[in-house]
């Protein structure tokens, strides 16, 4: 996720911003920057990599300045390089802009101001955002901050921005809209960041911006918010931070890996935004859009990934045969690669990896593609390697994935993958338009859902404590839920070091029930929609050889309930989007189970966040 930093006052502004993007590289990031205000010049330093390359350009450069913003990008639009780094120039060299956020209506944008004369040096939405605000205040006459709000009106999508003009020296404007922001107020001095920890040396009073306002901060006039859309002025809300450095850059969990379970509902809607549009009944999927004919065309989809990624896959498996209606096969990266596979230039591939970086994915990719095969790559880093391997792909906009252990990036790719089921489906018209529209509207409530869902954790903590000491467990799911009971057992084995093994439910019968007895706590994964009456059946097995059944359930089940040890209740949804449900509560169980064991949650013994090495 990309970092903003602004400083104006009386100090140096370049070591509170540079400081201040360290603090904020736990965000992850790709590239950094860092502009001050110099007199008549701007003093603009920009790089792909890390901070520290940063300093190497700026420590033989003139960094004065008392005015200045800056920022770590984690790319969303252009891969990372130097000129698509932040932070951005207005063509007429006045304006100085950072933004973290996804612009969905960049395109348009772009076009009018190129018509209007504009010219563009990156591929980012950010710099169009620089220069349509510059088109305003040129057009209309009007003061910066002025020009900003108008600017924002016409702009659809999420942003927090910091913004200044050569032609000020005691003033900057920010805003907000669905990207975080604070304001850290300081005497005769202000500060702002994507959250408290650049300035919480410096000032504990902050004014957190809500969506829709904006901040303007004048060294005269003082601070203001006033309200995007209509110009109101807004009484802000000021607090005295109570939080350590450690606690904010965990957003206050103790754990990334917390964190980053409760960050799905947004993860979801970044994945989704500007792809999924029920009111138009329309998917958009670019990347799809220019191989449509090698999808429609396919003899079959091949997925490779490892790990959590390749339970995304199976999950797309589902997903695909279901909706539409084409063969489907799901490999490890690492078998598919080594069994010298036959594949066609009417294959396929779809590689799924968080990282873009997993040496087995990459080299399946290489092998297909040297085949003839077509290949589709879900990433959640841009520019990572696999993305730039592929043909063709749709990022995951989950935000970086702190914790080794896989959570919001699961969820986001079997996301992306519900939308290319549905996008080829309604290509190929196997799905009928009422049934098309039906999805599309659920698909679009799930975030709303699990937020309702992770409320529900402390009834999962009640149950982790009864399990903590269990030497193994089995997880069981049917259907779509089948991968579920594989990313389940995964999650606990790898944070919590229990052994824990997933299986089809009905494949209890053929060996796994031998191991049933009042030692083995069993998760059942049991939505109404999917294969219900059998997993029912499954329970009773279980019961009848004194197995203690741990179910997750829809909304008010009263069947399960009366038989089972715990319930979990999850909302109903339809039954091909039942994995972005089913999930959380098994991702919060091994998450409690290894914290009450004293594991390293976040960085689990053996295990790397990215295996870049066979
Ligand atoms: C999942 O929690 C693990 N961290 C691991 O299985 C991971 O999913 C696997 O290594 C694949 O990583 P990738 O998605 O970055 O390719």
């Amino acid at each position: 996720m990309c970092g903003i930093v602004g400083y104006i006052g009386a100090r140096d502004a370049y070591p509170i911003l540079i400081n201040g993007l360290k603090r904020l590289e736990y965000r992850g990031y790709d590239s950094a920057g860092v502009a001050m205000l110099q007199g008549n010049n701007i003093g603009l330093y920009k790089c792909k990599g890390k901070v520290v390359d940063l300093e190497s350009i700026t420590e033989n450069n003139d960094v004065s300045g008392k005015l200045g913003i800056a920022h770590t990008r984690w790319a969303t639009h252009g891969e990372p390089n130097d000129i698509n780094s932040h932070p951005h120039v207005s063509n007429n060299g006045k304006l100085v802009l950072i933004h973290n956020g996804i612009i969905e209506n960049y395109a348009s944008l772009k076009e009018a101001l190129i018509a209007r004369g504009y010219t563009f040096n990156s591929e980012t939405d950010t710099e169009v955002l620089v220069n349509l605000i510059e088109d305003v205040q040129e057009t209309e006459k009007v003061s910066l901050e002025e020009a900003v709000r108008i600017a924002l009106n016409q702009v659809i999508g999420a942003y927090a921005i910091a913004v200044f003009s050569l032609e000020n020296s005691d003033h900057f404007v920010v805003a907000k809209m669905g990207s975080p922001l604070v304001v850290g107020l300081g005497n005769q001095e202000y500060f702002v960041a994507s959250d408290a920890t650049p300035f919480l040396e410096y000032t504990k009073k902050a004014v957190y911006l809500e969506d829709g306002e904006m901040g303007v901060i004048d060294l005269n006039e003082g601070f203001k918010v006033i309200r995007i859309n209509d110009s109101k002025v807004v009484d802000p809300y000021v607090q005295q931070l109570q939080l350590d450095l450690a606690a904010i850059e965990k957003g206050g969990y103790e754990h990334f890996m917390l964190k980053e379970i409760y960050e799905q509902p947004k993860a979801i809607e970044d994945t989704y935004r500007g792809r999924l549009l029920p009111e138009q009944n329309l998917i958009r999927m670019a990347g799809m859009e220019e191989y449509i004919e090698k999808f429609v065309q396919a003899d079959r989809i091949i997925i490779v990934g490892c790990g959590t990624s390749w339970h995304a896959g199976m999950v797309g498996e589902y997903l695909f045969e279901d909706l539409a209606r084409v063969p489907v096969e799901v490999e490890y990266a690492s078998e598919f690669r080594y069994r010298n596979p036959i594949i066609t230039s009417k294959d396929v591939i779809i590689a799924i990896s968080q990282s873009g970086e997993t040496a087995d994915t990459l080299a399946a990719i290489k092998l297909a593609k040297k085949r003839g095969a077509t290949i589709f790559g879900i990433c959640n880093v841009v520019g990572s390697s696999i993305a730039r391997e592929t043909h063709a792909g749709a990022y995951t906009h989950a935000g970086p994935e702190i914790g080794v252990a896989s959570t919001k990036a699961f969820t986001a790719q079997v996301t992306v993958l519900a939308m290319l089921a549905l996008k080829l489906g309604r290509e190929k018209g196997t799905i009928p338009t009422s049934k098309y529209q039906e999805l599309l509207w659920e698909l679009n409530s799930i975030p709303t859902k699990i937020a309702a869902m992770l409320k529900t954790d402390s009834q999962i903590t009640e149950i982790s404590n009864t399990y903590k000491d269990a030497p193994n467990f089995l997880y069981l799911g049917r259907g779509y839920n089948f991968p579920v009971a594989l990313e389940g057992a995964l999650k606990l084995k790898e944070i919590s070091y229990i052994h824990a093994e997933g299986y089809p439910a009905a494949e209890m019968k053929h060996g796994p029930i031998a191991l049933i007895d009042e030692n083995m706590p069993v998760v059942v994964i049991a939505p109404k929609n999917g294969h219900y009456e059998k997993i029912v059946s499954n329970i009773q097995e279980v019961k009848a050889r004194s197995g203690k059944v741990i179910a997750i359930v829809s909304e008010g089940d009263t069947e399960i309930k009366s038989s089972a040890d715990f319930t979990i209740e999850v909302p109903d949804t339809l039954e091909a989007f039942t994995p972005l449900l089913t999930t959380i509560p098994l991702q919060l169980l091994s998450y409690h189970i290894a914290v009450m064991r004293g594991c390293n949650v976040d960085q689990p013994r053996n295990l790397a966040k990215s295996v870049t090495v066979e």
